[in-house]
């Protein structure tokens, strides 16, 4: 379809449509006549073999306005105000946090209790893990959805949730929620109409009464959880066929090759948006689009998909930013930001997980050659995409690195993964860590690592064993990590429990329905008594605490951190220091960070080279680097923030 067929079509859609509300919401059609061309390309790409498709396209523009139409006046405000900021999302004042409301407060309203903490840690942008109405038992922490119109009970009301955003909004805290959008729950209504046998909504999802197309899927598709939901497909029995379930054999994946599919997600989307939220967090984002022959993940039309949603999205609430949860190869990662024209953007964040598992890898090897060819050979990502930084999330730590990256360094791919789970499990002599390996898959010899930052930085074990230099070698570790996720460029997260060093949390193991899943140790319960030992600089926790909340403090005020300009990687001469340079039009910041547990000098050529004095301070202590003839001299774990002001201090209001 070309652009005026496009434009015909729209005139005779808009035909039906009440001549005032064409006047009474001049904004919303101005900006669906803006981005219609693009839209109906996306669509017939996706559909084009379909009859009828202009019927189809009908409706989704019928789905967009009566999102706009439900939409509230202060979210209206808040896009009006966005529009006029459009990259309000790469500043460096904002710091998330992400928590499971229950696991973090009880309910939404306890979690309206500790607002406070966030605005006292530093925290603006708060990520509500999923919280949406789901199975009791067995549900993957909320990722297996069966209403995405409520909330789920135990956590409270979609009313009780409104009123917390508008209250964080209040405070200055924006908000992200979970869209899970490549599965439901099997107790969705959509899939129990379809176990009843409803064709329509059989369609809904991947069915076969044989293993035929089953198998020729299973061929090509890698399995997500070897151990405890191997393959992709399971039998129901009560509809008598196979359905496709890539994650746990509870969580049916959506068929979105059914335009139907994509029109209820799509109306899913908008709704949530509707209830204020800033940032949502589109999960699985690689599965979306399954094709025999292939692994079924980071297809082409998975991103056309994503690109469909981004201008509907931009349509109806263009103040929400998407952020894709992809954990993939970095090649991979980085398509899902798109491309920086309006028919090519996907998602405005994305995790840098490739950051998350090198920063792990610096911490085993004591050596900064991956980190830094892992970097280094990451493609660009758009000028309007941002990174969310982070160490830790509720996840395991999965091993992505590229092989070659770990050949070039002189290892064995293979090995190096071994030894890096070794380490993080406790198995390695040397290692402090008490992490656990999550899904071993005996025939890959594949695995991946849970625990908590803190744990796998050895303060547990330390903690045991009453080893008071090892609490301070962990508290030194986790700050210095913290320190590169703060300013490498990118939101950071703080993973929640991490501002005080939450420990391994074993009370998992004794929830019948969470036993299995080793990833619970790292979802700790916030215990708000152990809390409120962030306020006693003698403890662990108190620590940690005023650390980070220099940190944070610190980060917000050095314009030169925002991600409008990318981080420029530098190669220090010495495989224990991670170095990288920040600047913007007014200031430098070189970034010196010692990973190793052994005190580490740099030539001091590398500020010169960076027009940077070495009498400069570091932004953090306050205080210059301690020089030793012509080096810097880092002492173990130490990270310094060098600042350099083009025009002068006092120039710089
Ligand atoms: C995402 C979530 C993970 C979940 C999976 C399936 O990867 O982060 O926790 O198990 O999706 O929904």
């Amino acid at each position: 379809m070309n652009s005026k067929q496009a434009s015909y079509l729209l005139a005779t859609l808009l035909d039906s449509y009440d001549k005032k509300a064409l006047v009474a919401d001049r904004e919303f059609f101005t900006r669906l006549a803006f981005h219609f061309r693009d839209i109906v390309q996306l669509a017939y790409s996706l559909y084009g073999g379909r009859s009828h498709l202009e019927v189809w396209i009908g409706r989704l523009v019928d789905v967009l306005y009566a999102q706009h139409s439900a939409r509230p006046k202060a979210a209206r405000a808040v896009d009006e105000q966005r529009l006029r900021d459009p990259l309000w999302y790469l500043s460096q004042e904002l710091v998330s946090t992400m928590f499971y409301v229950d696991r973090f407060a009880g309910d939404l309203k306890g979690l309206e209790q500790h607002i406070d903490h966030f605005c006292d840690l530093g925290i603006n942008l708060v990520h509500l893990m999923p919280l949406l109405d789901c199975p009791e038992g067995a549900n993957d922490g909320g990722y297996a959805v069966r209403d995405y119109r409520a909330v789920d009970p135990r956590i409270g009301t979609m009313e009780q949730l409104d009123s917390v955003i508008d209250e964080l909004h209040k405070r200055g805290i924006l908000v992200q929620l979970d869209l899970v959008v490549n599965h439901t729950s099997d107790q969705h209504q959509w899939a129990v109409r379809a176990r009843g046998g409803e064709q329509k909504y059989r369609d809904y999802f991947y069915m076969y009464d044989d293993r035929t197309i089953p198998d020729e899927f299973e061929a090509s598709m890698p399995e997500v959880f070897p151990e405890s939901a191997p393959g992709n497909f399971t039998w129901i029995p009560d509809a008598e066929r196979w359905v496709m379930t890539v994650f746990h054999d509870y969580q049916w994946d959506l068929n979105y090759t059914n335009p139907e599919v994509f029109l209820e997600m799509l109306d899913v989307m908008l709704f949530l948006a509707n209830r204020g939220v800033d940032v949502l967090r589109l999960d699985a984002v690689p599965y979306l689009w399954k094709k025999i022959g292939t692994t079924g993940q980071n297809l082409d039309e998975a991103h056309t998909i994503l690109r469909l949603f981004r201008l509907c999205l931009s349509v109806v609430a263009p103040a929400s930013a998407l952020m894709a949860e992809a954990v993939v190869q970095p090649s991979e990662i980085v398509r899902y930001f798109g491309t920086d024209d309006w028919a090519g953007r996907e998602c405005e964040m994305a995790y840098h997980v490739s950051l998350m598992v090198l920063l792990w890898d610096c911490i085993a090897t004591r050596s900064t050659q991956l980190f830094r060819r892992g970097l280094a050979g990451m493609p660009q990502i758009p000028r309007e995409a941002t990174w969310f930084t982070y160490i830790r999330c509720h996840d395991d730590i999965g091993l992505g690195y590229a092989d070659d990256d770990i050949r070039a360094c002189g290892f064995d791919p293979y090995l190096h993964r071994r030894f890096i789970v070794d380490y993080f499990t406790g198995r390695y002599p040397e290692s402090r860590a008490t992490g656990a390996p999550f899904m071993v898959n005996p025939r890959t010899g594949d695995a991946r690592i849970s625990g908590s930052a803190a744990s796998l930085l050895g303060l547990e074990a330390a903690l045991d064993s009453n080893d008071a230099r090892g609490v301070d070698a962990a508290i030194d570790r986790l700050l210095l990590l913290y320190s590169i996720v703060c300013s490498i460029g990118g939101i950071p997260i703080i993973y929640y429990g991490d501002e005080v060093g939450y420990l391994n949390d074993y009370s998992y193991l004794d929830e019948p329905d969470k036993r299995e899943d080793n990833r619970w140790m790292h979802r700790p319960r916030i215990d708000w008594n152990k809390m409120a030992r962030l306020r006693d600089p003698q403890t662990v926790e108190g620590r940690i605490y005023a650390r980070m909340q220099h940190l944070l403090a610190t980060r917000k005020r050095l314009a030169e951190l925002s991600a409008l300009h990318q981080a420029q990687l530098l190669d220090p001469a010495n495989d224990h220091v991670v170095a990288y340079l920040r600047y913007s039009a007014d200031h430098r910041t070189l970034v010196l960070a010692n990973i190793s547990d052994v005190t580490q000098i740099v030539a001091l050529s590398i500020l010169e080279e960076c027009g940077i004095e070495p009498d400069v301070a570091d932004a953090i202590s306050g205080q210059p680097a301690q020089l030793e003839g012509d080096y810097v001299v880092l002492r173990p774990y130490r990270f310094l923030w060098l600042r350099h002001s083009v025009f002068g201090e006092e120039q710089n209001l």
